[in-house]
């Protein structure tokens, strides 16, 4: 039988007792639950790092801690992966809690029906390592699935739901790839917190109850997913209701004892493969195959430097890391620590590089085991020489920017529209060790294609989506991002994964990043929020990096972010007149939008402190002990 990532041993002996008694806490943050606020009580304070102004409702100070940090979007994944750090797990232990947790309290944002790209820093190793845990197309896709009758692609609502767009999963093996590389505990173990917490439940908060509502009538399709998720009355669950999820607590027991196999290639693949192939809503076309066959894969990270940092991050068929890279490049022509932050001029700077290299972003990214793309001549100083001259300092570049030509590749779509988002999470951990994971995790669409795989109690992600609708530019060519089935050698794989073959994986925004400084690492950032992602992720960088901001001040400030279109400032932004018209005086199309994203950071101080922030637009908590 086929392992889904190669020569694992999924059940390893651990040197640790998961009944080992937790030593005594040391836990200061915003906390949004009576346990964690029973817990600070208890616990003595730790440091807070200074800050001179208010820049946002929420912390205004990181949490700092010396021997571990934990920063998610959720309180119980938090929790449960600090717990695993003080009882001598280490950060990548600690991500697969956190990652099980979440399939369990935020089952609509991420899960084992969904993928995701871990960055992780060994330090054993002293190596930067990048896991690709995204989804991929079915062997038998093509360019059109997404086109009707006419040739006109499928409304964006409409091709969310359903069997067709869900990709081959990847969060379990990803998590699978991590645990038997770079862990110490075993896969058993690590599922144990989030199966106790499936069994508990826990009350529906407004976030949960609020997405249930938007989404009920999508999931009211799937009887599956109505059991889940809607009361015996038939509506969905309110705030306030218990929320448990034994088939979930069922599913991890089944995978604890019998390993990833058993969901990619025995009795939890098959009920996967089925829940697909008959959905009551467009049926997918995923098989057994498709699911034996699929790979973690380990990438070369890209790579590239900004004012004497170091950044990695995932390489494609992400494009936000590089995207972001792009955009620090042509910043650098700047100087921008001698601006103001979100003064106009530094505002018009951070719009212009936005929108310039999302033309380039849009028209070359996409898997490039399928794709060329030229990755590295995007990345290069004669091609940022070039496009840094489409930057004006008075006046914007005019959007649409068209792309450049880094190379031969003809074609490409440079599309502004972007559907809004509101799932996905980032989470970063550092443990005693320097060991740093920063981790972006996903099903796409809040509640993903809507559907629970029955008796399973996880919900299937519509990745799919992130294919170009329309397969074709201009021309009739296909576009670098179109779906395509079959399989294709691993280009930009690291190792032996390179010489497997896997399906197409469509082009991504997730932009989980780690920077160093000096060979050691210094921050892991990232953030959910859709192609915005990578503005988002690019702000609070710039903040921190150029703007003094601690990375509390740097998470929460205000974000402006650009697609190659309208310049899009969240509404404390847009509420400064000045700016507002500063910026249309200088041609910028400006819009009031956001919030954005939900950015975690952790960052590693030289003096042996760490560092973390949560997102106070989600219910974001970093916990250090
Ligand atoms: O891979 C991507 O870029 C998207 N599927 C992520 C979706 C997302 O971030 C939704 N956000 N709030």
């Amino acid at each position: 039988m086929r392992l889904p990532v190669e020569s694992i041993s999924y059940l390893k002996s651990s040197p640790h007792s998961l009944s080992r008694r937790v030593p005594s806490l040391r836990i200061t943050r915003r906390f949004n639950s009576p346990l964690l606020f029973a817990l600070v009580l208890l616990a003595p304070i730790a440091l807070r790092e200074g800050f001179s102004s208010p820049i946002a409702p929420g912390a205004q100070g990181p949490t700092v801690a010396r021997n571990g940090m934990v920063a998610t979007s959720n309180d119980h994944a938090t929790l449960a992966a600090l717990q695993t750090l003080q009882r001598g797990g280490n950060a990548i232990d600690a991500m697969a809690v956190a990652q099980f947790v979440l399939n369990v309290a935020e089952p609509y944002a991420s899960g084992i029906g969904g993928g995701c790209f871990i960055m992780l820093y060994d330090a054993s190793e002293g190596q930067v390592i990048a896991i690709d845990g995204r989804e991929e197309a079915p062997a038998d896709y093509h360019p059109e699935i997404f086109l009707d009758d006419t040739g006109e692609p499928v409304p964006f609502r409409q091709r969310i739901t359903g069997g067709k767009p869900v990709g081959v999963p990847g969060t379990l093996a990803a998590m699978a790839y991590a645990l038997e590389h770079h862990g110490t505990m075993s896969m058993a173990q690590t599922l144990q917190p989030a199966i106790d917490l499936a069994e508990r439940g826990f009350p529906v908060d407004t976030h949960f109850a609020a997405g249930l509502r938007d989404h009920a009538d999508r999931l009211r399709s799937f009887p599956a997913s109505k059991e889940l998720f809607f009361d015996k009355t038939g509506n969905p669950l309110q705030q306030g209701d218990l929320f448990q999820n034994p088939d979930l607590a069922e599913t991890f027991r089944s995978i604890a004892a019998k390993g990833p196999d058993t969901f990619y290639a025995g009795e939890i693949g098959n009920d996967l493969v089925q829940a697909t192939r008959n959905a009551p809503v467009a049926p997918g076309s995923m098989t057994a195959d498709d699911l034996a066959g699929y790979r973690a894969v380990r990438r070369k990270p890209v790579t590239s430097t900004y004012r004497g940092y170091r950044l990695h991050g995932m390489n494609m068929p992400t494009s936000g890391p590089t995207s972001i890279m792009m955009m620090l490049n042509l910043l650098e022509a700047y100087d921008l620590p001698r601006l103001e932050h979100n003064e106009v001029r530094t505002l018009h700077a951070l719009a212009d590089a936005q929108n310039i290299v999302f033309a380039d972003r849009n028209a070359y990214m996409a898997d490039a085991d399928f794709a060329d793309v030229p990755l590295d001549t995007l990345l290069s100083t004669p091609y940022t020489r070039i496009r840094r001259k489409l930057l004006a300092p008075l006046e914007a570049a005019p959007t649409p920017v068209q792309p450049g030509f880094p190379n031969d590749v003809k074609g490409g779509n440079p599309s502004t529209k972007h559907p809004k988002n509101e799932s996905t999470t980032h989470f970063c951990i550092v443990d005693k060790e320097r060991n740093v994971v920063s981790i972006t995790t996903t099903i796409e669409q809040h509640f993903g294609a809507g559907i629970v795989v029955p008796n399973r109690g996880f919900l299937l992600n519509n990745e799919l989506t992130d294919f170009a609708a329309q397969p074709y530019d201009d021309a009739g060519n296909l576009v670098p991002n179109a779906p395509e089935g079959g399989k294709q050698l691993r280009r930009t794989a690291l190792g032996d994964t390179s010489k497997t073959r896997g399906g197409k994986r469509p082009r991504s925004s997730m932009s989980p990043l780690l920077i160093m400084k000096d060979e050691a690492p210094y921050l892991a950032v990232g953030s959910p929020g859709g192609s915005r992602i990578i503005g988002i992720t690019l702000n609070v960088i710039l903040n921190h990096l150029d703007f003094e901001m601690n990375i509390q001040q740097a998470v929460n400030a205000p974000r402006l972010v650009a697609r190659n279109g309208p310049v899009e400032l969240e509404p404390r932004l847009y509420r400064e007149t000045a700016t507002r018209t500063g910026l249309q005086a200088r041609g910028f199309d400006v819009k009031k939008a956001g919030p954005f994203g939900a950015a975690q950071a952790i960052r590693i101080a030289p003096d042996g402190r760490i560092y973390g922030a949560a997102d106070p637009r989600r219910r974001g908590v970093a916990l250090g002990y």
